[in-house]
């Protein structure tokens, strides 16, 4: 508990003021702005959380737990924001664009500044793609998103936030999705089938839930699936799936329709296809059709209230409830995801084999774009519905740097030999 407070103290120093103002407990439950229509939630730097609308305004709401306090950070027409995904190593917030297109983002400073709109490959799909979650990988160099109606995933580089590539190194950097069949054990089968998606670090294997029949999966890079056994299951209405910050052998499976979070604890970490169980529920009278959940530097979840079905959703109240941690414990380990950039940095970069775009997102998540302060600005300014956000100063700074330390960081075949080499293994 000390050690987690200083490293979040450390890590978040120009926020700390704020966040302290809000001493005690922090507010149960947040209140997201009218209509707002969210679906996904995912944790950014401590205190911040992000939630995405389905509204089709492209409105992203990012907020401060520990006060409460948020603003929209985002809005582009056109444009829904399913699932997200936030990469620490970077500061840049991936997001599922649902089926407006096929496309996914790659935002920063928490979700307020577009880094690059990625365009999904759909030939050989049987119907228009809805992207429903995405999860990066940062080791891997690589996000990977589920279709709920189509049998695929598709994985995306993480160099594409850098946008199109340079003069010289468009042959040579993946910065291109890539559609991967689900194949093995995967059957997919009338209504909606892949929907929430998270990575195991402990066995390094993708984990997708099939909403409709309630079996859950260990995915590799390569489109493999392999059911995993669950007492207590099928987990039908699976969403939102994230494994616990502490106990990599608890994942937490929301099924919006039944209103509960199943925690799901696998016999082995290690080997997910040995088998898990639902070893209970989590409830909250409130809830009307929960859809995804995140963690809080404590360990307790926020989850996010869709409310599918809404009489009127435009003018319907949305909240974020909080509840303690299931694992009852305080992240003493320092989760990475929490606390420590320079950690990361460190560790990428004594694996500097293992995708070079983590290697260079690594190098420059120093205080380039993650910076703490950037939520006080962003806070200060409420875009209207449907005005078009500014590209800021900071993202052509971002991109700038980002590709020169491409540039310098390896040669452009080796970028490519790289790549082809880490996603595969599914590191
Ligand atoms: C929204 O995007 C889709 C897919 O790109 C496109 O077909 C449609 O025309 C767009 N609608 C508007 C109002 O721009
Ligand atoms: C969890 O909730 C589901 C859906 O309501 C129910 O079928 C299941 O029995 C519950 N499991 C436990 C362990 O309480």
């Amino acid at each position: 508990m000390v050690r987690a407070l200083a490293c979040l103290a450390a890590a978040t120093a120009a926020v700390t003021a704020l966040a302290t103002t809000a001493a005690g407990a922090p507010p149960s439950i947040i209140r997201l702005p009218r209509g707002f229509r969210p679906e996904g939630i995912v944790a950014l730097t401590p205190p911040y959380f992000a939630v995405g609308s389905l509204a089709g305004d492209g409105r992203i709401y990012t907020f401060n737990a520990a006060s409460g306090t948020g603003a929209e950070v985002f809005n582009t027409p056109n444009q829904t924001i399913v699932g997200m995904s936030y990469d620490p190593f970077s500061g840049v917030l991936w997001v599922a664009g649902g089926p407006v297109g096929g496309n996914v983002l790659a935002l920063s400073d928490g979700g307020a500044t577009l880094l690059a709109t990625i365009d999904v490959p759909t030939d050989g799909n049987t119907a228009p793609a809805f992207l429903n979650d995405a999860i990066v990988v940062p080791r891997a160099g690589a996000v990977a998103v589920t279709d709920s109606v189509n049998a695929a995933l598709y994985v995306v580089p993480t160099a594409a936030a850098c946008g199109p590539p340079a003069r010289g190194l468009a042959a040579a950097v993946a910065t291109r999705a890539r559609r991967v069949p689900l194949t093995g054990d995967w059957v997919q089968v009338e209504g909606f089938n892949a929907n929430g998606i998270e990575y195991s670090r402990r066995a390094r294997s993708l984990v997708v839930v099939q909403s409709v029949t309630g079996l859950l999966f260990a995915v590799d890079w390569d489109g493999a699936a392999k059911t995993i056994p669950v007492k207590g299951g099928p987990l039908t209405f699976g969403d939102g799936l994230l494994f616990d910050a502490v106990d990599p052998a608890v994942l937490y499976v929301v099924r919006n329709r039944l209103q509960v979070i199943a925690v799901v604890r696998f016999e082995d970490a290690a080997t997910l296809t040995d088998g898990a169980r639902v070893e209970r529920n989590i409830t909250n009278a409130d809830w009307a059709t929960p859809t995804t959940v995140a963690q809080a530097a404590d360990g307790s979840l926020l989850t996010v209230d869709s409310q599918f079905g809404a009489a009127d959703p435009a003018e319907a109240d949305y909240f974020v409830y909080r509840t303690p941690a299931a694992t009852g414990g305080e992240s003493k380990k320092g989760d990475p995801r929490v606390c420590g950039r320079r950690r990361h940095g460190w560790r990428v970069r004594t694996r500097g084999s293992q995708g070079v775009s983590s290697v260079v997102a690594a190098s420059i998540s120093a205080d380039a774009v993650n910076t703490p302060g950037w939520c006080h600005r962003r806070q200060a300014r409420v875009w209207e519905p449907h005005e078009a956000p500014e590209v800021g100063e900071s993202s052509g700074v971002v991109r700038l740097t980002l590709r020169i330390l491409l540039m310098v960081s390896s040669t452009a075949r080796e970028v490519k030999r790289r790549w082809e080499r880490a996603v595969p293994k599914a590191v």
